[in-house]
């Protein structure tokens, strides 16, 4: 993997003294969509302005495209995109004037023809003669996309790019994140929505309490994702699994009158007919059972109550 971000040993304390984050080493693929998910509070924010040059780091170092972000801080954020969490739309201006002008920022010179591009991209351009603060909600969103590719980005920053927005353009905004990805942006989305960093990213990093908890391949969270688990509840009472058992990894509760099995929902057998058929022959009697999937969510629920 070749990264476009690379972030050692980063901390960042508040003047208050408070520790946002603690210690986060990370790197981000080029092309990749990476989901930085965590719950509200976790440092999710405070992560994305570091990168971005923003807040100091208190220790450690960042690189973006191989610029160190406080030393060569011009080069670096000439990189990046941002999409703030807080929106300010309120504006007067025109979607084409406002997007052109944040351009300029970057002393980038005049490309209408890329402004042109940003807008069609992003099914603003019927509005591009509009004032901001005419437009809906969504397409307020999606100016300050254009904002923030106004100036060639390598790299775009969505910090919670759907937080309070309804599901339809939920779906809109993923894709037009998959359509800037395949224009050969590398895109670092914040989300405390599992569903979300579920449905549109390759990597995923879990914060939270400003310390990454996991970072994993999509893929590598779906083969979690494709176990299930199966709870058998038993007519009496077990000391424990009869080792003739022991092939299955069977889980006993304390009680002793619940066992547990978890598979593959992927595999060509599940094993299941075959654990029945050999706990009869074990003279243990199931009173009922069911099944239950292992979501993304179950796996962050415990990943950060673990963590906490
Ligand atoms: N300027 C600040 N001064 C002191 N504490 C802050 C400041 N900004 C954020 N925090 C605290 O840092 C923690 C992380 O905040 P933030 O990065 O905004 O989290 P997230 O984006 O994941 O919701 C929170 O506890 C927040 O209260
Ligand atoms: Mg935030």
């Amino acid at each position: 993997m070749s990264s476009v971000i690379s972030v050692v040993n980063l901390s960042k304390v508040y003047g208050s003294g408070f520790t946002a984050l603690n210690n986060i080493n990370l790197e981000i693929g080029r092309g990749q969509i990476f989901a930085l998910l965590g719950p509200n509070g976790a440092g999710k924010t405070t992560l994305i302005s570091t990168i971005c040059g923003i807040a100091n780091p208190t220790a450690g170092h960042i690189t973006v495209g191989g610029h160190d972000v406080v030393n060569d801080y011009r080069a670096a954020r000439a990189m990046i995109g941002l999409v703030p969490q807080e929106l300010h739309t309120d504006s007067f201006e025109t979607v084409w004037a406002t997007v052109s002008f944040s351009r300029g920022l970057f002393g980038k010179p005049k490309n209408p023809a890329h402004i042109e591009k940003v807008l069609k991209d992003l099914s603003l351009w019927d509005r591009k003669d509009s004032r901001i603060m005419t437009l809906s909600g969504g397409m307020k969103r999606r100016v300050m996309i254009a904002k923030a590719l106004s100036h060639e980005p390598k790299v775009l920053f969505l910090d919670e790019p759907t937080a309070g927005v309804d599901v339809e353009l939920r779906k809109g905004m993923w894709e037009v994140v998959r359509a800037l990805q395949a224009s050969g942006v590398t895109i670092i989305l914040t989300t405390h929505y599992i569903e979300e960093a579920e449905e549109m990213a390759d990597r995923i990093g879990v914060i939270n309490k400003g310390e990454i908890i996991l970072v994993e391949d999509k893929a590598g969270l779906m083969q979690k994702l494709g176990k299930k688990r199966l709870a058998l509840q038993l007519q009496g009472k077990l000391d424990a699994i009869p080792p003739a058992l022991a092939l299955y990894g069977l889980h006993l509760s304390e009680d002793g009158r619940e066992i547990t099995y978890d598979y593959d929902t992927r595999g060509e057998r599940t094993g299941i007919a075959s654990l029945l058929s050999d706990l009869r022959n074990a003279g243990i009697r199931i009173g009922d059972l069911h099944t239950e999937q292992s979501s993304l969510e179950d796996i962050f629920v415990s990943l950060v109550r673990k963590s906490s």
